[in-house]
């Protein structure tokens, strides 16, 4: 009996944008005086920073006839439009004054977009639903940020068009890409989900296969990751590096992103190295803009399979690929009304993939790799 062709679902178009906390960026570069435009959740918003310093985001085109606020300019705190001049208030949205017209629509107002200041970084709160974003759902201040023990964030984003941000909420749960996407070899991995957050715990070691100079490496060299979405969108990712006896480096990695379009999303990413004995500022500073390279490239390998892939509701798996549809269960809970999310995809959930066979396996093909290294070097 032959089996029947496995067909892949593509499922239908998503078509709205999830309802959480997204970053659109450190918020120091907000503070200039200048509104700023960011294309976002299919729309504009124009974000600036008032005489205060706080930060406002507003819809980005102009209630009056449309124009694009972001080209206008910053006047008495309100953010005035370069069309007609009127001018909109950060704080409320409310239209402040029409300076060439006797009476100003004071109850007119355009949509102002919540926002939160943590660790450096702005984030706004989407909700197509219209609601005020609970307190508990904010993404956590990292230890010891505010006291000034992290480097500055070094602070990068790329646009990808063709893609839908689900495609890196799935790297979550996805032990086997790390060896084949990220030359790492993981040699534990686990997740656990529960309530907003999903959380991915990985040891691993670098493939020497990729590693240039292998053997001047520290044998004990290991990467202990903690990393958790707080939400659809932002991920603090807590990584142990240990590069030397009784020498770890501290690393917080913030993977984020804000989707542009239904195919299209900012995945934005900044790392800080944690200063200590024998890391002093000006080195842990150039540890994280090297680290932060090193994370872009990864991060631009992922982006070459999410461009060219299919989407696919029904990944065929083993028992090593984890737990894909139960992470995507817990994502589909931003995607539906409040009054619609289930105790599946928020009720806690853990699976540990057992990482051994795979380990033995990549084992043997990385030392065929340096096997063939060898011989092509001595030729
Ligand atoms: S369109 Fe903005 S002031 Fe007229
Ligand atoms: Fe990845």
């Amino acid at each position: 009996m032959t089996a029947q062709v496995r067909e892949i679902d593509a499922g239908l178009p998503i078509t709205r944008f999830a309802r959480g906390w997204h970053c659109l960026g450190l918020a120091e570069n907000f503070r200039d005086g200048q509104p700023h435009g960011i294309e976002a959740f299919g729309t504009k918003l124009v974000v600036y920073g008032d005489s205060t310093g706080a930060l406002h985001v507003l819809d980005g085109y102009c209630r009056h006839m449309g124009g694009d606020l972001s080209m206008g300019s910053i006047k008495d705190d309100n953010v005035a439009c370069p069309f007609h001049d009127w001018r909109w208030q950060g704080s409320t949205g409310k239209c402040a004054l029409v300076p060439y017209a006797k009476r100003t629509p004071r109850l007119a107002r355009t949509r102002k977009w919540q926002t939160h200041e943590v660790n450096g970084q702005l984030l706004v709160w989407h909700d197509q639903e219209g609601s005020m974003p609970p307190a508990e759902l904010a993404p956590p201040m990292i230890d010891g940020y505010d006291d000034g023990v992290w480097s500055p964030w070094q602070w990068s984003s790329i646009r990808i068009e063709g893609s839908h941000c689900r495609e890196i909420v799935d790297n979550n749960v996805d032990m086997a890409h790390f060896f084949y996407i990220h030359h790492a070899y993981p040699t534990f991995f686990k997740n656990v989900i529960e309530g907003h957050t999903a959380s991915q715990f990985m040891e691993s070691k670098p493939r020497p296969d990729f590693t240039p100079n292998f053997d001047k490496l520290w044998e004990g060299t290991y990467l202990r990751s903690e990393a958790t979405y707080f939400g659809p969108a932002y991920m603090i990712n807590w990584l142990h590096n240990d590069l030397g006896p009784g020498f770890t480096v501290e690393v917080a990695l913030i993977n984020c992103h804000y989707p542009v379009s239904h195919n299209s999303f900012v995945l934005q990413w900044g790392v800080a190295v944690r200063e200590m004995p024998g890391l002093p500022a000006d080195k842990a500073e150039k540890l994280a803009a090297g680290m932060n390279r090193s994370f872009g490239e990864g991060f631009l390998d992922d982006v070459e399979i999410w461009k060219n892939k299919t989407r696919i509701e029904n990944p065929l798996l083993t028992e090593e690929d984890g737990a894909v549809y139960q992470h995507r269960r817990w994502y589909e809970q931003f995607y539906v009304d409040l009054a619609d999310v289930s105790s599946d995809m928020t009720d806690r959930f853990e699976m540990e993939v057992d990482t051994t066979h795979a380990y033995d396996v990549w084992h043997e093909e990385v030392a065929g790799n340096l096997a063939v290294r060898q011989t092509t070097s001595q030729d």
